[in-house]
């Protein structure tokens, strides 16, 4: 028994840890803030989507694509999250092809390894396909913080992997005899996965730690480690933090996808909650094969404007006892001075422009800074709307977030849930018609 819970906590890891957090008025010796009125003037110093890096306006679509887009990308590769080697690695795949949930989908489970160590850097992904589907199928790849085993349970999912920090060993786990569904933690999945499948929707799933460890000094165990110079210990400034380490093997990924005939490449969505929202919509950002974008509770260094003190800020996430390898390590250097950052998550979310994208947020996740996240978007309608698409509602004000669980279903859309950090079983119901409507 005690092992067996040992085993499900170990599971749950940081998602569990997440959904009991309260709220503190420290975090790594750092105070936070929760009141609107002390957030600082932060409108002043945001940079602005639509002028070019010399003060010069952009003026139309063509400009926006062409050049302040890659002008943008840029900053966010030098300044946030780190540039990714631009020569892609020669992939394999093993491929695993049979049945799931009762013989309604097609499931298949690949291998994608990044280099031809078979026990080097690699990734499971978990795919369920609609059985009857006519042609290829669109599909929602997940991001998860669950091995594949506890996040669709049934018989013949290959056990998972996860990491010990102590040991910086990863160690499989076993599938437990029993699991409670937990959307919100994205385990036990089944009748979420099905729903999808009966819209004609396949759903993916991958446990984001085994591209690489979610610790401090771990560049060399996963994927980083393949792209490090002799000699070279952890990547340099500008290079790829953590955060951008899963984007880019999830953009190999795509590259499976891709040559999957089964698959329509040209019809897939990307999801991920929390650190996993982050990765979601810089993903998102670098490869704009992903045709809708959902990050959930992204927050701070998300979708959230690193600008606005409120909840967890730019010190907080990149202090040295928490979350500074996720990003470059020019992100940190900003700590104490985030009004001079070149970037802030208004420009992240115009990445994502002209492609739909919805953003998930919840009423009580303080932390993650709902508001900075619809502050963000109301800023990036701008390029939306440049590029001939539908953004939020029309006269969007920052300064009203809207009313809970009333999703906005435009190509820049937006929904609050009631509650905390996460993704409530509602939440699932608008992905799907998110999916549905634009996919
Ligand atoms: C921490 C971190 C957040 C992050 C979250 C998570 O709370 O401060 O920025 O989103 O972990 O990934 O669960």
């Amino acid at each position: 028994m005690k092992k067996l819970f040992l085993l499900v906590a170990l599971a749950f890891g940081i998602g569990f840890v997440q959904s009991v957090r309260a709220q503190q008025d420290v975090v790594a010796g750092i105070p936070v803030n929760y009141d609107e009125s002390k957030v600082g003037d932060y409108k002043a110093t945001l940079p602005d989507a639509l002028v070019f890096n010399n003060g010069k306006p952009v003026r139309n679509a063509r400009q926006w694509m062409r050049k302040r887009r890659p002008e943008i990308v840029k900053l966010f590769e030098k300044y946030e999250y780190g540039k990714w080697p631009a020569k892609r690695p020669k992939l394999r795949y093993a491929v695993q092809k049979d049945f799931g949930l009762g013989g309604m989908a097609v499931r298949k489970q690949v291998t994608v390894y990044f280099s031809p160590d078979d026990n080097g850097p690699r990734v499971d992904v978990l795919i369920y396909l609609p059985r009857d589907a006519k042609g290829p199928s669109p599909l929602l790849l997940n991001l998860s913080f669950s091995p594949n085993n506890l996040v669709v349970f049934e018989p013949g999912v290959k056990p998972g992997r996860r990491w010990d920090p102590n040991t910086r060993t990863a160690n499989v786990i076993p599938t437990p005899p029993t699991l409670a569904p937990n959307p919100a933690m994205r385990i036990g999945m089944n009748e979420t996965v099905r729903m999808f499948l009966q819209a004609g929707i396949g759903f993916a799933t991958l446990n984001y730690t085994d591209m690489e460890p979610d610790f401090k000094d771990a560049a060399a165990l996963g994927i980083r480690g393949l792209y490090l110079k002799p000699g070279q210990t952890e990547p340099a400034e500008d290079e790829w933090g953590a955060i951008s380490a899963w984007a880019w093997g999830i953009s190999n990924v795509m590259d499976y996808f891709v040559e999957d005939a089964d698959i329509d490449a040209g019809r897939v969505a990307l999801t991920g909650c929390s650190r996993l929202g982050k990765t979601t919509i810089w993903t998102g950002a670098r490869d704009p094969r992903f045709a809708v974008v959902i990050p959930s509770c992204s927050g701070e260094g998300g979708a959230a404007i690193s600008r606005r003190n409120f909840g967890e800020n730019l010190a907080h996430i990149t202090a040295e006892s928490r979350y500074r390898y996720q990003f470059c390590f020019n992100y940190s250097k900003y700590a104490d001075r985030v009004d001079e950052l070149p970037v802030d998550a208004n420009l992240l979310v115009a990445l994502i422009a002209p492609r739909p994208l919805l953003l998930q947020t919840g009423t009580t996740d303080t932390w993650s800074d709902a508001k900075g996240e619809w502050v963000a978007a109301c800023e990036a309608a701008k390029v939306y709307e440049l590029l001939g698409k539908d953004a939020l509602v029309p006269g969007a004000d920052p300064d009203h977030v809207p009313a809970p669980d009333r999703p906005i279903y435009s190509t820049l859309g937006y929904v609050i849930h009631e509650g905390g950090h996460g993704v409530m079983p509602q939440d699932w119901i608008y992905y799907l018609e998110f999916c549905k409507k634009f996919l």
